[in-house]
């Protein structure tokens, strides 16, 4: 149980935190002397990336947010690169219905962009409130090109359980840059409400412990893709889809996340939508220009490249103009490194979402455009695969929208050389599944079970290096010039599995300054 805490401390310094917690999810801002009350808080102020893709000094972006119920506030948030501040950004408010009392009842989400950054700039802010200072503190904008960096991934994470808090504690203890999420931020169906039970208060908490979770968010970009228990709703084929009419508070992802906003502008197959008209529009007023935009977006972050893709069942990743899009991605980015981050596994040998291999068809397209890691979760667990090059055998069932069964079989070649230590040239694409964030865990007994690690449907290729089921881990990335070092963290802060990758490549720049 925490007590009420003015001054707290945060990543790496003070941070003010002057909001008194009532509950998990619910906090009081001090009365002002003679001033009207503020709404009650449901989401503490946090940071969120902004629209910005790439790298451009002086154009750095960064969202400052936070929730309440219903009512007014004067609020402002100011910023500058110290604590004497300097600048001011302009403060707005959306309404969204409350998840509990339809609609007769709203949220208010209050933002302030930030914009005009240079890169690489530890920025102070404050949040201040009908004249009271109610949160301070501080973040760094993006590095740019020839920056070591470390970020920290993991998925299918939030659902109130001690093991999400022990993944965002091991998270804040490795200082990461960023954090970048592999989707099912949130369970069940990405609500409001959910956000505010399970996702704000742990990688918001008040204080970083095994037990608590760590004050990541107010300080740490935290990016994330839309997965399948964001759009928790089923239309009248059992297939995915946000039900207004139950949740009315539903895709948060597209509410409380302000990432970027590259992606194409009105996707083939946007996250689909029903319910009544008015708690749609209400929600399309909310996410603005987001909504179906953020599906799919791509950023830069030192030497490293990401293109996040929605991997959902209503995605047909045959989609010409998407793959149009992502190939017009990766052919031009100059970034050393090239990430790759969906949700839903194309190689996966445990037995929950096996057949959900619908992405396989864009293997091709990674291979050409030199991809090294592609990031996913789905499957609860670790899996590592070799380095994989796979040829589609046609698109198989991977087009079948909303199936369940989207197998595509195929020929692989996989480089058996590649071992991360001594032989640190992978010939193909590594494909970690690291969707072991805090949900229960699948596939038990496969932990140091090899000989379960390939399926009958891909010829018993022996696809996977390491298989890790019995805890919960996170993924820690240092981008380093020409040599990437992956650490898995598991939840008592134990290391139980590292690689090395390294290259030459005609777009490194800088790898002799750093050592790599
Ligand atoms: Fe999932």
């Amino acid at each position: 149980m925490l007590s009420r805490r003015d001054f707290l401390r945060s990543a790496g310094g003070i941070t003010l935190l002057a909001l008194n917690r009532i509950d998990d999810g619910l906090f009081a801002a001090p009365t002002p002397p003679g001033g009207p009350r503020l709404p009650l808080f449901t989401v503490v102020p946090y940071i969120q990336p902004g629209p910005r893709s790439r790298l451009t000094d002086g154009d750095e972006s960064m969202v400052v947010a936070w929730q309440t119920l219903e009512g007014a506030g004067d609020f402002s948030v100011d910023f500058g690169s110290s604590e004497r501040f300097g600048r001011s950004a302009r403060c707005e408010r959306a309404a969204r219905a409350s998840g509990h009392s339809g609609d007769g009842e709203r949220r208010i989400n209050w933002t302030a962009a930030i914009d005009g950054l240079p890169l690489a700039q530890k920025t102070f802010y404050r949040v201040r409130g009908n004249g009271v200072t109610l949160a301070e503190g501080y973040f760094t904008t993006r590095q740019p090109r020839g920056r070591r960096i470390r970020f920290v991934s993991f998925g299918d994470n939030s659902y109130g359980d001690l093991s999400d808090r022990a993944i965002a504690f091991h998270t804040y203890r490795q200082h990461p840059d960023f954090v970048m999420n592999c989707g099912d931020n949130v369970y069940e169906s990405g609500t409001d409400d959910e956000y505010q039970r399970y996702f704000f208060p742990v990688y918001n908490a008040d204080a970083a412990g095994q037990r608590l979770g760590a004050p990541l968010l107010r300080s740490v970009p935290f990016y994330t893709v839309i997965a399948n228990h964001d759009v928790q709703g089923k239309d009248e084929h059992g297939h995915e889809i946000a039900d207004f009419g139950r949740s009315p508070d539903a895709l948060a992802y597209y509410t409380a996340m302000h990432l970027p906003l590259n992606g194409p502008d009105a996707p083939t197959h946007p996250t689909p939508t029903m319910g009544p008209q008015q708690r749609v529009d209400l929600f399309r007023a909310c996410a603005g220009a987001r909504f179906p935009r953020m599906a799919n977006y791509s950023f830069d972050y030192g030497d490293a490249h990401f293109l996040c893709i929605d991997s959902n069942r209503y995605v047909d990743p045959n989609d010409a103009p998407l793959r149009t899009w992502i190939a017009n991605d990766l052919s031009t980015t100059d970034a050393t490194w090239t990430f790759v981050v969906f949700h839903h596994p194309p190689f996966n040998v445990g037995d929950e979402h096996y057949s959900v291999q619908h992405m396989r068809v864009l293997a091709p397209l990674f291979e050409a455009h030199g991809v090294d890691i592609v990031l996913s979760g789905h499957e609860h667990n670790y899996q590592r695969p070799r380095p994989i090059r796979f040829t589609p055998a046609g698109i198989g069932r991977s087009a079948d929208v909303g199936g369940k069964d989207r197998r595509v079989p195929g020929a692989f070649i996989v480089d058996r050389g590649f071992d991360g230590v001594s032989n640190t040239r992978p010939d193909g694409v590594l494909y970690i599944v690291t969707g072991a964030g805090g949900k229960h865990l699948y596939d038990a007994g496969f932990t140091d079970s090899p000989s379960r690690w390939t399926h009958a449907d891909d010829d018993h290729v022996e696809y996977v290096a390491k298989m890790i089921t019995d805890r919960h881990s996170l993924s820690v990335f240092d981008v380093d010039g020409a040599r990437l070092t992956m650490t898995q963290i598991d939840e008592a802060g134990d290391e139980i599995d590292r690689f090395v990758v390294t290259k030459t490549s005609k777009r490194i720049s800088s790898a002799e300054a750093h050592g790599g």
